[in-house]
């Protein structure tokens, strides 16, 4: 035996054995190497080993740490061939109330904590923007938007091989407005569109709110959509426009590849369908390695891209934007019509900071936190709740999407658990007409503590008590 397979053996012992726990941190290859009488190579060797037989899991500048191995998602349920129909779902608006709760630990909303946000530099760079131009900060600002931010904005998107002018940037309120107006100017009431299933709740409220049809595309927690279905739909129906979270889906986690990116804008570009591509999640690759936006490959101009800051940098700014493309001058016409412009100081205040900070550091910084706080919970999930709950492994984004064991029912756990004080998204609001009703989606924004250890360990005690 080869001594990196030795002491590969040793280590696979000790996890089996549960003496490293799931979701431990693996000792350092430092000192794997003293302890054991190796080479830094040779442990690093073992290291691999175990990653690739999915004991481990190797997090940048963290280190190797105990996969959690809770059961993976099922393929989703059978497709349903249904025609265009509204949005029917009242549970979403029940679900929405928790929204305006300030008394419960959040593990509903899919954003990362203040904790892990830059709060002191953006207060900084909110009050010296103020400082620096009292009257431009309280006047409108232009209704496309600060011309520098949009600037930034349009850089970022050159780093990522993505040809964007200032010029197609339209400052939104949040990736939500931008949603909107994108749907607003696209289509027409009773117009067809295709939407995921299952998807983000706010797509939802926007497709129901313009009176549009919906046909629901499945999506796989582990990366595939199904294009041949999708085909399907646009010969058989005129779909206006496709609504579709390509990178770190929510609630999914998963990424489509760029081979299905290129094959769906093909697809949509020949009949004549707009994609509108949520791309919020883009910058959460927990690994670094962020998956090209969908616009990245759009070659016929049928992609209007949204985007915010809200998962980043500050959700309370209410700062996104859209890459409008040819329909840059009906988006902005929209955009004044709905706010006349976003407020002028959370502009100034995000362009002040992204010229003075480190992005990419804080980026780092927040990917790490937020690959911790899931595989810790992914592995408490595994440890407390019942045998048969079924867990997403996503590689980046906020959504843990969790199916309970037969029987299970995510309404009434998200019921249970707010009588708890405790906030989780029932399954049941990210499809159009319900369904989803074992499934429920916890976000890993909140950094790991004693309060989201107990949290996770009431939440699984309520789906035992469900199973019995
Ligand atoms: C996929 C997706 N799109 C859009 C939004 C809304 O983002 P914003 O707060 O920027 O409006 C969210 C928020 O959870 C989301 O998950």
């Amino acid at each position: 035996m080869l001594l990196y397979e030795s002491l590969a053996t040793q280590l696979r012992a000790q996890i089996n054995a549960g003496a490293l726990a799931p979701g431990e941190r693996l000792p350092s290859i430092r000192r794997l190497a003293q302890a054991h009488a190796v080479s830094p190579a040779t442990a690093v060797q073992a290291c691999l080993q175990l990653e690739r037989e999915g004991l481990a899991v190797a997090r940048p500048r963290s280190g190797y740490f105990v996969r959690s191995q809770v059961t993976p998602l099922p393929q989703p349920p059978a497709l349903r061939r249904r025609a265009p129909g509204p949005v029917r779902n009242r549970e979403l608006y029940e679900f929405l109330d928790i929204f305006a709760r300030r008394d419960l630990l959040p593990l509903h909303a899919a954003v990362p904590a203040p904790a892990l946000l830059p709060e002191h530099a953006m207060a900084a760079a909110l009050a010296r923007s103020l400082r620096r131009d009292r009257s431009q900060a309280l006047s409108y600002a232009p209704p496309q938007g600060h011309a520098p931010l949009r600037q930034l904005i349009a850089q970022r998107y050159a780093q990522l091989a993505t040809t964007v002018t200032p010029d197609e940037v339209v400052i939104t309120a949040g990736a939500i407005e931008a949603i909107n107006l994108a749907l607003r100017v696209v289509t027409q009431p009773g117009d067809v569109v295709v939407v995921e299933m299952p998807t983000y709740h706010g797509i939802l409220q926007a497709v129901e709110a313009l009176r549009l049809q919906v046909l629901e595309l499945p999506r796989c927690a582990t990366g595939g959509t199904h294009l041949d279905r999708l085909e399907q739909m646009l010969q058989q129906h005129p779909v206006r426009a496709a609504v579709l979270v390509p990178n770190f889906h929510n609630p999914l986690g998963s990424v489509m590849s760029d081979a299905d990116k290129q094959r769906l804008l093909a697809t949509c570009a020949q009949h004549g369908t707009v994609v509108i591509e949520d791309d919020i999640y883009g910058d959460l690759a927990w690994s670094g390695q962020r998956p090209s936006p969908l616009r990245q490959w759009d070659h016929h101009g049928s992609v209007i891209t949204c985007s915010s800051f809200s998962k980043t940098l500050a959700p309370g700014l209410r700062v996104g934007w859209l890459l409008g493309g040819e329909w840059t001058d009906a988006l902005v016409r929209a955009k004044y019509c709905s706010t006349v412009g976003n407020p002028a100081l959370p502009q100034l205040a995000l362009a002040d900071y992204l010229q003075r900070h480190d992005q990419e550091r804080h980026l780092r910084r927040l990917r790490r936190a937020l690959a911790d706080n899931a595989q810790r919970m992914r592995a408490a999930i595994e440890r407390d709740w019942p045998e048969g709950t079924c867990v997403n492994d996503p590689l980046g984004g906020l959504s843990l999407w969790l199916q309970l064991p037969p029987g299970g029912d995510g309404t009434a756990l998200f019921q249970a658990a707010l009588a708890a004080g405790i906030g989780i998204a029932p399954g049941q609001a990210f499809c159009s007409r319900g369904g989803y009703r074992d499934h429920l989606r916890l976000s890993c924004g909140l950094p790991w503590d004693a309060s989201v250890k107990q949290a996770m360990r009431r939440l699984g005690a309520l789906a035992t008590a469900q199973a019995l």
